[in-house]
């Protein structure tokens, strides 16, 4: 749902004077159907068989620098450059030798990958550097590059994690990754998970809980978890149980109409979920917002929103830790960019999302969930067009939708598909990330 301001600066006379003051608003290609990943030449600069084995096997056309030099085509839809052979500082000119021919030459809505080994397990401390160099590039080319809707990335790998790499590297290329833009994702060497028989329904026979199912990104998430094939029990409060109906009714789900801090809530999951099989994904949605400056805020609000957004996905997930998550589950929290950056009047709701993340952090560590296969990771939402934000005073409203490398608000479908990025049995590797899902706000980066 674009703005007035948005619908104006995409118009024909709004676009001239939109380019003249440099407020450009890209449309951006969203997921739709099929696979959703580049079908023009990806150019690939890496030594690493492995991983030129998992591009090729996505089906992408993959070309390397000099090919694509003296190939006719001139344009291309993707770059990813592997620099994790940088020891030292003179190797970085690697990148510039790279990417600055090619940038020209990458389509609208293009993407541009670059991967690095973790700056800290290197060998010496000019190898580190070189290293790190690597994402404070890639954070500022997606900003020379956002104008056109196309995005960068920094992958940083682990030593043996290429294996591990298959549903990340397909995610950041493809339009479901639209709306992500300047991260730094961390790909561990893990146990790789059994590929789904069915490549377009990667989740069949996996059971989702999502919490706050009834509108907005929850909904989204259901309706996005459910067309890769989970079978999605949704839960959210009683007076939302027609609006909970009609989602789960849509995708053949199933639902419970609980406020997730009664205290019974937990068990009355846990047992849910184990009618379905136990539950194979959990993804704590349900949130709120209460603002109010802290010197006038009330206990209540603040009670209500930390437990709301941060205690009681706790309690759950205690209570399916022990008997109801199957083994490879995958557990997301919804955190928020306010967790990272802090927010005037939101102390309590930044708390709660900060929470999130440390919890997160935490969590990945257990190695008891480790053996098991069990992930937890969460998303950071920036600025995401919903009836939450819809209900920002109007100037906050329409500075805070700008305020990033992409120039607009964010869809809850863009937070649904980072959810099932990482809900992929191939996401093994990716434990105790928070992905901002913020199209590179300026906001706390
Ligand atoms: P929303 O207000 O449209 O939906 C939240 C859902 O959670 C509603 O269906 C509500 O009934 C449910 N819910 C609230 N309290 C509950 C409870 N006690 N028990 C069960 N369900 C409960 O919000 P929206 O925008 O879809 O947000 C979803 C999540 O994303 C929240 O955690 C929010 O904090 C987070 N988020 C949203 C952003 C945005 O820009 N919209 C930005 C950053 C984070």
């Amino acid at each position: 749902m674009a703005d007035k301001i948005e619908s104006f600066l995409r118009s024909g006379a709004g676009s001239a004077i939109a380019a003249k003051l440099g407020l450009v608003v890209p449309t951006l290609n969203r997921f739709e159907s099929g696979t959703g990943l580049p079908m023009g030449d990806v150019v690939v600069s890496s030594s690493s068989e492995t991983l030129r084995s998992l591009l090729s096997g996505l089906g992408l056309i993959t070309v390397s620098a000099n090919s694509f030099a003296q190939s006719a085509s001139s344009r291309c839809d993707a770059l990813i450059l592997d620099g994790r052979d940088y020891r030292k500082a003179a190797d970085l000119a690697g990148l510039h030798e790279f990417f600055s021919p090619m940038i020209r030459r990458l389509n609208v809505n293009g993407r541009i990958i670059v991967i690095a080994s973790p700056h800290l397990q290197a060998h010496t401390a000019h190898e580190a550097a070189a290293q790190k160099a690597l994402e404070g590039f890639t954070r500022s080319v997606a900003k020379e590059i956002g104008s056109h809707g196309s995005t960068a990335q920094l992958l940083v790998m682990e030593s043996g994690a290429d294996d591990c790499a298959g549903s990340t590297l397909s995610y950041l290329l493809s339009t479901k990754s639209a709306f992500i833009d300047g991260q730094v994702i961390h790909v561990h060497a893990a146990q790789k998970a059994e590929d789904s028989n069915e490549p377009s329904k990667p989740l069949s026979g996996k059971v989702a809980i999502v919490t706050g199912a009834s509108r907005g990104i929850g909904e989204s998430i259901a309706r996005t978890l459910s067309r890769d094939g989970a079978t999605i029990l949704g839960v959210d409060i009683p007076p939302e149980e027609e609006a909970l109906r009609s989602v789960m009714s849509s995708v053949n789900g199933h639902l419970l109409a609980a406020d997730i801090t009664a205290e019974d809530t937990p068990a009355t999951i846990l047992a849910s979920a184990n009618a379905l099989g136990g539950a194979d994904i959990v993804v704590h949605n349900a949130g709120i917002t209460r603002d109010k400056l802290l010197v006038n805020m009330d206990k209540k609000w603040w009670d209500m929103t930390l437990d709301i957004n941060l205690g009681a996905a706790q309690r759950i997930n205690d209570a399916l830790l022990i008997s109801g998550l199957n083994d490879n589950g995958r557990i997301i929290g919804v955190a928020s960019m306010v967790g990272i950056s802090g927010q005037r009047g939101q102390t309590n709701y930044s708390a709660s999302k900060a929470g999130v993340i440390g919890y997160v952090d935490y969590m990945a560590t257990v190695k008891e969930l480790q053996v098991r296969g069990i992930t937890i990771n969460a998303v950071a939402p920036g600025f995401i067009e919903t009836q939450m934000t819809a209900s920002m005073p109007v100037l906050t409203r329409e500075v805070a939708r700008r305020l990033n490398s992409l120039s607009q608000g964010g869809q809850p479908q863009d937070v649904a598909e980072a959810i099932a990025w990482l809900a992929h049995p191939g996401s093994s590797g990716i434990n105790g990330t928070t992905l901002r899902v913020c199209g590179q706000n300026w906001i706390g980066a």
